[in-house]
């Protein structure tokens, strides 16, 4: 491990490399390197940019000569965060391991895996030349209808920024740059190059600022992603605040800040902070030009854009190349598929979440069962997210089910299906039982097929991804009627959930258990059979609120939703950094699901709470397995009120596994942050003197343990 002292000294080092390989570079050479260029897609149309040397054949989403006379490699990025990804750059490239969505790696609550999936996804970026992985989705799931809720990992700034920071630590740790993106409140796909996100700026810096701020920290991510979106009337990529006084003044950030592809409007991006732009191809279609070519060259060449920040520019590529050593690469790393097909399996073992359980589960193994699996496609595979994000598996999609829709993106909006089939896995893992399938294709027919069964298990997807929200909270294709009517046809059927975001469960009342299973990636089918028969004891735990309706949500109308593409549109998030189960807490209203909400084979008990304070605080309890299973459990520590002050907040987590009466003692400490509020006017954060309530729960609306400290007033930070 290296320690603090030593990221200091390789940090500093790559700091004086770069300083020492810009001065030697030509103007040129400069400004080769602030534009990076797509990669041809012949599949979709897409030509080679000339300005990509003809060897090379590894294309992706982005390319930029290197100088080879300085030792600068080329910049090859890639998406994404769960996979390298291919939407047909590289006919010959046999495809990637697919993990499970970033929204399951979330409901895991375990850093370890993030960062274990990080690593893998390092080795086979590296391994097909990549440099720079375009991961690390970091936004919150603000709205249930984001279609992009899936890249992301929780709706809570501090689970978000600690599992997000560990997959950057990961892929970084592999001489590979990572990104965090795509920087900030790009919390809706709906008109996303025309939206601005309007938010107090305190409450930005409280929620998904927050977010940034204390990933930034725990990894010093290589490049930081700026999103199509405004926020707050100025476009992320010359958001001058945002990027130049938030990012690099107030947080010290010292990589480089990349724009999303076709998210650069004009060349004096590069004075509000941008450094590099990304995709240029996509901004002559979004804008009209490339900004950092001609334009920024004119502006350069009439004294408009300094030389020192060209330069400060150039630094940051490089010192961010230099950092994670991807200018010194020794041997292509060994990939060994198998084990990063474990890692995606014990991935979506436990970031399944058992919503409800009714006796249900887990199916007894030793009976000669009938079952009706209904629906879902789960005789193909299991889905995953559309977009940029989606991952190629190893020999190939079991099936795409062309879905398709407006912009640019419609072409790659497809149902993508990974094998083995949960049919198939559920055959291995109940080789007594009858089972059989039922597509689900009419309410009527399924119901015929799950009357004759002991069990039903209906599987129920929906596509979501990039540059579409959900337009409501329902599954699609009638799923809900089939549901519906398998229920009623037979009171035992359990529901298995394949969606990116929370779903409204009209059925939830007939159903006798519910797992969450999200895009669960290529090995996804066999964790929902390990989970649904007890190989495995569920502990996934919700990132996300699951709300009643939309009616409880702060938006209930999505401005802009259903006007056509390319509409200028506001979205207000009035309600700051009360996200979430932030929110439900403020309005007192009671979701379908809270978040932190999960289901055990076992059951836990929660007792002895000590309150540690002194600048921050820090509760110990013992938490104990009082059940007859080993499993795993996440406790959950919450601010309740502050000073007076209503205010929930999730201030630590951690996941425990432990055997059958197995005791153990658990200590939660509350970064600072979480306990203040962010004072724009003294540009510091703020904790009140006063009474501070907190509990430890099993889930936001189930706390077990309270008690109260007392803090003292403090201003810190920046
Ligand atoms: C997405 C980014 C992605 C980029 C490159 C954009 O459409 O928003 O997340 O990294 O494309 O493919």
């Amino acid at each position: 491990m290296t320690t603090q002292a030593g990221v200091e000294t390789s940090t500093s080092v790559a700091d004086a490399r770069a300083r020492a390989i810009e001065a030697e570079m030509t103007d040129d050479e400069r400004f080769s390197l602030i534009i990076s260029l797509l990669g041809a897609v012949p599949s979709i149309g897409v030509p080679r940019d000339e300005r990509i040397p003809e060897d090379v054949a590894n294309m992706s989403a982005g390319y930029t000569p290197g100088v080879s006379r300085l030792g600068i490699p080329a910049i090859q990025a890639s998406d994404a965060s769960m996979g390298v990804t291919n939407p047909g750059y590289r006919p010959d490239d046999p495809g990637a391991t697919a993990f499970p969505a970033s929204i399951l790696i979330g409901a895991s609550f375990n850093p370890k895996l993030a960062r274990d999936g990080g690593a893998a996804i390092g080795r086979e970026a590296r391994s097909r030349g990549f440099n720079v992985q375009l991961a690390g989705g970091i936004n919150l799931a603000r709205d249930p209808r984001n279609g992009r809720s899936f890249e992301y990992y929780s709706e809570d700034p501090w689970l978000t920024a600690v599992l997000g920071a560990e997959a950057v630590n990961g892929i970084q740790g592999e001489g590979v740059i990572s990104t965090l993106k795509h920087y900030t409140l790009n919390c809706n796909e709906t008109n996303r190059h025309w939206l601005d996100a309007i938010i107090d700026p305190d409450a930005h810096r409280e929620s998904d600022l927050l977010a940034f701020e204390i990933a930034i920290e725990r990894s010093e991510p290589g490049s930081i992603m700026s999103g199509y979106n405004k926020v707050n009337g100025e476009y992320l990529s010359g958001n001058n605040h945002l990027l130049n006084e938030v990012l690099k003044d107030a947080w010290g950030y010292k990589g480089y800040v990349m724009s999303d592809w076709g998210a650069v409007p004009e060349w004096d991006c590069a004075l509000k902070g941008l450094d590099q732009e990304s995709g240029v191809q996509m901004d002559v279609k979004q804008w009209g030009s490339e900004a950092f070519s001609d334009q920024l060259r004119a502006a350069f060449d009439e004294g408009k854009l300094p030389k020192e920040r060209l330069s400060d520019m150039v630094r940051r590529i490089l010192r961010s190349l230099f950092a994670v050593g991807a200018d010194s690469w020794g041997p292509t790393p060994e990939v060994d598929l198998e084990k990063h097909n474990e890692i995606a399996l014990e991935t979506a073992r436990q970031g399944i979440v058992l919503l409800k359980n009714d006796d249900a589960l887990p199916l007894p193994t030793d009976k000669p069962l009938k079952i009706a699996v209904i629906g879902g496609y789960a005789q193909l595979g299991v889905p995953s997210g559309t977009g940029s994000g989606a991952v190629m598996p190893v020999g190939g999609f079991a099936d795409v089910i062309k879905i398709g829709g407006v912009g640019v993106m419609g072409s790659l909006r497809n149902l993508f299906l990974f094998a083995p089939s949960p049919l198939a896995e559920l055959k291995k893992a109940l080789p007594d039982a009858e089972i059989d399938f039922d597509p689900g294709y009419t309410p009527a027919e399924a119901a015929l097929t799950a009357k004759r069964s002991d069990i039903v298990i209906a599987f129920a997807i929906r596509v979501e991804g990039e540059a579409f929200d959900n337009a409501d909270l329902s599954l699609p294709w009638g799923q809900d009627a089939t549901i519906e009517a398998v229920a009623e046809a037979n009171p035992n059927t359990i529901v298995v959930l394949e969606t990116g975001n929370p779903v409204v469960m009209p059925w939830q009342n007939n159903v006798k258990a519910i797992v969450q299973a999200w895009y669960p990636g290529q090995a996804g089918a066999q964790a929902i059979a390990e989970v649904l028969t007890g190989a495995v004891n569920p502990s996934g735990r919700l990132p996300i609120t699951f709300p009643a309706s939309l009616e409880q949500t702060p938006r209930p109308v999505l401005p802009g939703m259903g006007t056509p593409w390319g509409t200028p549109t506001t979205i207000e998030y009035n309600e700051g950094a009360e996200v979430g189960y932030r929110w439900f807490a403020k309005t007192d209203a009671k979701p379908l699901y809270a978040f932190g909400h999960g289901l055990s084979y076992t059951t836990f008990s929660y007792s002895d709470l000590v309150i540690d304070e002194g600048d921050t605080l820090a509760a110990t309890f013992t938490l104990t397995n009082t059940g007859d299973r080993p499993g795993a459990d996440v406790p959950q520590l919450y601010l309740s009120e502050a000073a007076g002050d209503k205010r929930m907040r999730l201030l630590g987590f951690e996941r425990v596994e432990l055997k059958p009466g197995e005791s153990r003692l658990v200590t939660l400490t509350a970064d600072r942050r979480l306990l203040a509020r962010y004072d724009g006017d003294a540009g510091q954060w703020h904790i009140a003197e006063g009474t501070y309530k907190i509990a430890v729960g099993k889930a936001a609306d189930e706390l077990e343990l309270t008690g109260e400290t007392t803090l003292s007033d403090a201003l810190f930070g920046s």
